[in-house]
């Protein structure tokens, strides 16, 4: 089927024949894992700890709170619902994923650091369901930025695959998280609504900041210089915002600035990270998604 649709002017039945499409096929996917992978130094393999740890905390952060929105969602809107519970699912598998990933590369589940333990906590303390929704929404959109620029670094093929599938399933929920923001947000209050710009603006700053303390930890095995992932997150983090202009949370201008990018041009271009109606579709039979699309 060929659309130009924004997968965000899909309606709620959309989104919940596609996860239940990708749903019965999810677990039939299965890691390679047959191959010891050779690293070139003792740090490159700690770092590629580091950097699935994070992933998996981020995972488990995701999963938990789809399946508290989902039971929250369900008294007013139990097709919502179940897009959340079908959505906390994948991120679940995603976990499932990366344990038996990160036991492969002789890596184990680590307690969060300071910084990322800071975040999850108030993360996991938020309430308000647009504030949630609004801060997992830039999550998966950094979190599908990393993973792109690392899988086009990475050359193991255990590597690639696991990157693949969560290059892939993430782009997949970062239209979705739009979409569930717009839901909530139609039920949210005029105030409420206000209180949304500030987190915005915060969380805006501090995740392109946040690229410098992965940094420490992880570039040994990404490759990413801090440069190009700051830069990246201001990006796409800026772009998704000016293209659904109707949430009304634009990115500052200077910190645009700081990075050599304007509004004008962000709203011109397409964001990669921002899949189309196709991407989506073609998503479902998750092997049809070409690695060289992501
Ligand atoms: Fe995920
Ligand atoms: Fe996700």
């Amino acid at each position: 089927m060929v659309t130009n649709k924004r997968p965000s002017e899909r309606p709620t039945s959309w989104w919940l024949a596609m996860l239940q499409k990708r749903a019965e096929r999810m677990y039939d996917e299965k890691l390679d894992l047959s191959q010891p992978i050779e690293w070139a130094s003792e740090e490159e393999r700690s770092a590629a700890v580091a950097f699935f740890n994070a992933a998996y905390r981020a995972e488990e952060s995701g999963l938990t709170q789809a399946h508290q929105l989902a039971d929250e969602v369900r008294a007013f809107d139990p097709e919502l619902a179940e897009c959340l519970r079908l959505y906390g699912d994948e991120e679940g598998w995603h976990r499932e994923l990366l344990t038996e990933f990160l036991a492969h590369i002789g890596g184990e589940i680590r307690p969060m650091g300071r910084v990322t333990g800071t975040f999850y906590a108030l993360y996991g303390r938020a309430e308000r369901m647009e504030t949630i929704v609004l801060t997992n929404l830039m999550f998966e959109t950094i979190g599908s930025t990393t993973y792109r620029l690392a899988l086009r670094r990475a050359t193991h093929p255990a590597v690639r695959q696991m990157l693949t599938i969560l290059t892939r399933d993430e782009s997949f929920h970062v239209p979705l998280n739009v979409h569930f923001l717009r839901q909530v947000l139609a039920r949210t209050s005029w105030l409420a609504r206000q209180r949304l710009a500030p987190l915005y603006h915060l969380l805006y700053a501090s995740l392109i900041a946040s690229a410098w303390a992965s940094r420490r930890r992880a570039e040994r095995f990404d490759k990413i210089p801090f440069a190009v992932l700051s830069r990246a997150y201001a990006e796409h983090l800026g772009r998704l915002f000016v293209h659904e202009s109707d949430l009304r949370l634009a990115p500052s201008r200077a910190i645009l600035r700081l990075f050599g990018l304007r509004r004008d041009e962000l709203a011109r271009t397409d964001d990669p990270s921002v899949i189309t109606v196709e991407a989506a579709e073609a998503a479902v039979d998750r092997e049809r998604v070409q690695i060289t699309a992501l």
